[in-house]
């Protein structure tokens, strides 16, 4: 090509760029202007991308739903569902919908697909099948004792270094704790041996500080497919930094690999834990190398966020406050409840169950879109939705549901589970139990393990000590970029006399 040619070369570029870009935005509208929604979100992504920047993601989506209807248009080629009977059809295990590319954001290695993150249904399967034996404890010989393991952790940290007396003031961030204990969980799952958070009282290796930046870049990503592909693009691998070199996310992906390397290879070190299980169900050293990474970023903020909201409620209610001690107290002294407590005594606690389940409706901890997709034109809500559209839920919207679980539905009140009908209760239990994917074919792998998370702190922690927020018109930071990011719930923790 001569010199003198480049300008119409690029003219041509350029004008071939604005064409397709004004080609798509039409295709874009006709085949969403139907849906009702925020007007420029039939025209451009920018609304979704700024409500997912915004640090109120979940609740711009239920401002939609609230404003649209349960079936609301987010983006040219989105939309968002708050209507429980429609996400479980859409979700249903035998539904003709599947996982989007969206969910190529949840690849932590840039070029390897892992169980959050595959959309191909028979891998994903596949993939399943080996981890559910290790994830749902069967094969775990001691599940229960390594959480309590981390439990006595939290407590002894408290004890030791943040207890408050009539003569001593020591404040404690209880978000950062709850986050130090739910990654050193995780992390002797996973491991075999914990990372050590509670006992350094510190974000080793700023892995805290390096999620909390990168996985709401990760996740608007997600709204971006070309960007993703070009991120994601082997060809351009020499371009990219390590992964493995990452601050925080590389250290876990280490750690990860070490653990791994020992279980493999000709003398390989034979356990029944979790990781053990992966081996023993003939998961690969590449996949187990990913499903441990996944394993520690889908099973910590998750569980800290529920941890933390619902512990939240509890101290800013003091009627419920009251009435959980009240029966934890007459539990342990009538021997129902041992030390610690354990998940089957924890179970049979009515209360305590209702306060879980009333935390996780009025604060859902996963509240990314976790879009659904079918190849063939869908009617949901009454509304027509062309293929291909991404259907995101809305889990403050059906979570929050006056029909489902009263008027006072936006409240938080544990005695809405108590006495009444089997029916209702059902509901209101599958309801929440959405939550976790409950009912689909991607039902949260963890489920088991944050339930025994969730029975067993509330309860070590309320036996022991009393809990109270320090500034009560300022309770915590909490910005929900999809996954919740949360800090400053500075409270003061005493010794109870009954301890
Ligand atoms: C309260 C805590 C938790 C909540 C609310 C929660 C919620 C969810 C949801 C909604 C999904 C489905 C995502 C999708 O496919 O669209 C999911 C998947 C998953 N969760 Fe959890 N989770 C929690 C805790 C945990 C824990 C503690 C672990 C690890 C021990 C974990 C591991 C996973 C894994 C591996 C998947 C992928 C499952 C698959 O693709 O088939 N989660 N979780």
């Amino acid at each position: 090509m001569l010199p003198h040619e480049l300008p119409s070369v690029a003219l041509i570029g350029l004008g071939l760029a604005i064409s397709y870009l004004i080609i798509t935005r039409v295709q874009g509208f006709l085949r969403s202007r139907h849906i009702p929604g925020p007007f420029w979100t039939a025209w451009t992504d920018l609304w979704v991308i700024r409500a997912q920047l915004s640090g109120r993601f979940c609740f711009i989506l239920q401002d939609a739903n609230k404003k649209y209807g349960p079936i609301a248009r987010i983006a040219p080629n989105w939309v968002v569902c708050g209507d429980a009977a429609e996400l479980r059809r859409i979700w249903g295990v035998r539904s003709a919908f599947k996982r989007p590319f969206w969910y190529r954001s949840f690849r932590f290695d840039p070029y390897k697909d892992n169980a959050f993150s595959t959309t191909d249904d028979q891998i994903h399967e596949a993939l399943r099948a080996k981890l559910m034996p290790g994830y749902g404890g069967k094969d775990v010989d001691n599940l229960h004792q390594l959480i309590d393991r981390q439990v006595a952790g939290l407590v002894s940290l408290l004890e030791n270094k943040y207890l408050s007396s009539e003569g001593e003031f020591k404040p404690v961030d209880l978000a950062r704790k709850v986050q130090y204990f739910t990654l050193d969980v995780i992390s002797a799952l996973a491991f075999g041996k914990e990372l050590g958070y509670l006992e350094a009282d510190k974000d080793l290796h700023s892995y805290i500080a390096t999620t909390e930046s990168t996985l709401p870049i990760m996740l608007t990503i997600g709204f971006l497919p070309w960007l993703l592909r070009v991120i994601q693009s082997p060809r351009l691998k020499a371009f990219m930094p390590d992964i493995d070199k990452v601050v925080g996310i590389g250290t876990v992906i280490k750690t990860a690999h070490q653990a791994v390397a020992e279980r493999y290879g000709e003398k390989p070190v034979i356990k029944r834990d979790m990781l053990g299980s992966f081996v023993a169900h003939g998961l690969t050293r590449e996949e187990a190398e990913g499903e441990t990474v996944v394993q520690i970023i889908a099973g910590s903020d998750t569980s800290a966020t529920a941890i933390r909201s619902t512990l939240l409620f509890i101290i800013t209610n003091p009627l419920v406050y009251r009435r959980l001690q009240a029966e934890i107290d007459t539990g342990i002294q009538e021997g129902r409840i041992s030390s610690p407590i354990t998940d089957a005594e924890a179970r049979e606690l009515p209360y305590l169950q209702a306060v879980i389940r009333e935390g996780l409706r009025l604060w859902p901890p996963a509240t990314a879109a976790l879009p659904k997709v079918s190849d063939q034109d869908q009617v949901v809500c009454g509304v027509h939705i062309p293929a291909g559209t991404n259907i995101a839920w809305a889990p403050f919207t059906f979570l929050r549901n006056k029909e489902t679980f009263g008027e006072d539905a936006d409240v938080f009140r544990p005695e809405r589970w108590l006495n009444i009908d089997v029916d209702r209760y059902r509901t209101m239990d599958q309801t929440v139990m959405m939550e976790f994917a409950s009912g689909s074919r991607w039902e949260c792998l963890g489920k088991t393990v944050a339930q025994i998370e969730l029975n067993k702190t509330y309860v070590e922690l309320l036996r022991r000590f009393d809990i109270a927020l320090l500034d009560p018109t300022n309770p915590w930071t909490s910005f929900n970029a999809a996954v919740f990011i949360q800090s400053d719930m500075n409270v003061k923790v005493t010794k109870r006399d009954l301890a």
